[in-house]
């Protein structure tokens, strides 16, 4: 066994914590982000090695299988396409959330029959929250992955089946605070209803709403490791648990107001079903369409444009022809910057990442408030593959599902540019009065290929 000082221990485990509030802070900008995924990767390899030289471990063995099992889940998972982030990270809960269940459920039976009322309440809390994250996290990965359905599967009265599922897990977990020492066949009970529970609560849940869906049970895992960190006295274990959930909680909290939704809504709204026949709406209305030489005309005699990337652009992977037009419109002199919406895509921060993986300098990427303010005296705002982000409906129509949430107001700038393959809605499944504006140009593409030609048209390298 390796003795270490336990102020030197104590002293890493701080070192750790302030690194991971440091990744917390730089993982906020695009521009050092990087930085902030090292000093995350730091501080965890720092708290895991500090616990492996802890004094009062018994035995290796297990803890080397662990991390040999560990690797071979994690190194080919952390491999995965940019798309399959989404499922991937409601994986990485899935463990992490079976991690702590799994350890809140050893030291149950560790304990057992010496456990106090607080002892008990802290690893009842613990299971019940890492055992429905698990479950949950597992649907929500099935779902993006599509290995379940993803539109919401509901049925009469549900969410009162749902919540009554949760209760009885409550009331046994109250029944074993009362009598610490007895009932031990209630445990594995607790810890199954808590399971199933998991799988309640995001089924009902459409497929799109599952990046929300999984912020939220991002913090209930963060708030299982805190409770974790307590019923092990592990501080470091408190606090990275309680910034992973806060963390998670926030990012939830801007995703619903980006979108207008609330937590109810998005947990039992099922906004998969509000989709509408856009057809309908799109009878007897004429769009303008244009083709990639009248488009480069346009862009080249501009003098400055903002691109709005959405989706479809993700979709059509086109995001190094988008920085060849950039490259090529700034030799013309045209100033190009780019808008982006809080929810354009479909996970956070989706298209930042896209376009940093096409190497766009991060001063040209403007938030959706300066971008309002600067589109009225813009000349061209060129709309890639995004839909919901620029429907003016938001602000406009009351009875639409979008009423209210914030846009990005492309329909204010002098010409209005859309590439997209047809006239079909976005992820709402609504029409976009947009495309029907005189001043509106559709550009109907695939949005790699039509970039692709613009970029030609106007003597860069194109295809
Ligand atoms: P959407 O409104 O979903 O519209 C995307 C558009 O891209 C579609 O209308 C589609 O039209 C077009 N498209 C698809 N493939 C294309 C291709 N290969 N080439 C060109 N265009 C293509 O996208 P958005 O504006 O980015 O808005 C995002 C929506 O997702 C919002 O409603 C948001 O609330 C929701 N959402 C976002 C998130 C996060 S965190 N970002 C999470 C959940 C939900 P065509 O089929 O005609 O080409």
């Amino acid at each position: 066994m390796i003795h270490v000082n336990p102020d030197l221990t104590e002293f890493s485990y701080i070192v750790a914590v302030g690194l991971f509030i440091l990744a917390l802070k730089w993982l906020s900008s695009p521009a050092t982000a990087r930085r902030g995924v090292l000093a995350g990767e730091i501080g965890a390899a720092l708290a895991v090695l500090t616990t492996f030289f802890n004094p009062t471990l018994v035995q290796y063995r297990w803890i080397l299988v662990a991390l040999i099992v560990g690797a071979i889940i994690g190194i080919p998972l952390g491999m995965v396409h940019m798309t399959a982030v989404p499922q991937r990270t409601a994986l990485s809960h899935a463990f992490g959330a079976l991690a702590a269940a799994t350890i809140g459920i050893a030291e149950y039976y560790v304990r057992f029959p010496n456990l106090t009322r607080f002892g008990m309440t802290e690893i009842s809390l613990e299971v019940i929250i890492g055992a429905l994250s698990f479950t949950g996290s597992l649907i929500a990965a099935g779902k993006l992955q599509e290995f379940l359905p993803q539109r919401p599967i509901t049925y009469k009265g549900q969410n009162i089946v749902s919540f009554c599922t949760l209760g009885a897990a409550i009331v046994i977990a109250l029944i074993m605070i009362v009598e610490p020492g007895r009932f031990p066949a209630l445990f594995p009970a607790m810890v199954i209803v808590s399971l199933l529970f998991g799988v309640m609560l995001v089924t009902p849940i459409g497929g799109a709403d599952m990046p929300t869906v999984i912020a939220l049970l991002n913090s209930y895992v963060g708030l299982s490791a805190a409770l974790l960190g307590f019923v092990l006295d592990s501080k470091v274990l408190v606090v990275a648990g309680a910034l992973d959930g806060s963390s998670g909680f926030i990012l939830a909290v801007i995703m619903c107001k980006a979108m207008n939704r609330s937590f109810t809504n998005v947990l039992f709204g099922a906004f998969g079903q509000l989709q509408v026949s856009a057809a309908a709406a799109q009878e007897d209305r004429t769009v303008r369409s244009a083709s990639p030489e009248e488009a480069a005309g346009i862009l080249a005699a501009s003098n400055s444009v903002i691109v709005i990337p959405g989706y479809g652009m993700a979709v059509a992977q086109a995001q190094h022809k988008v920085r060849e037009l950039f490259d090529t419109l700034g030799k013309k002199g045209v100033d190009v910057r780019f808008a982006i919406h809080p929810v354009a895509g479909r996970m956070p921060g989706h298209m930042n990442v896209l376009l940093a993986e096409a190497d766009i300098p991060y001063d040209k990427l403007i938030d959706m408030e300066s971008a309002n303010s600067d589109l009225p005296h813009t000349d061209v705002a060129l709309i890639i593959g995004a839909n919901d982000v620029t429907n003016p409906a938001a602000k406009t129509d009351q009875g639409s599902p979008i009423y209210g949430m914030p846009i990005i107001e492309a329909d204010k700038a002098r010409t209005v540019m859309v590439i997209k393959r047809s006239l079909s809605p976005g992820f709402a499944g609504i029409d976009n009065g947009l495309y029907y504006m005189d001043k509106t140009l559709m550009l109907f593409g695939d949005a790699r290929a039509f970039v692709g030609d613009i970029v030609r048209e106007l003597g860069g390298e194109g295809h």
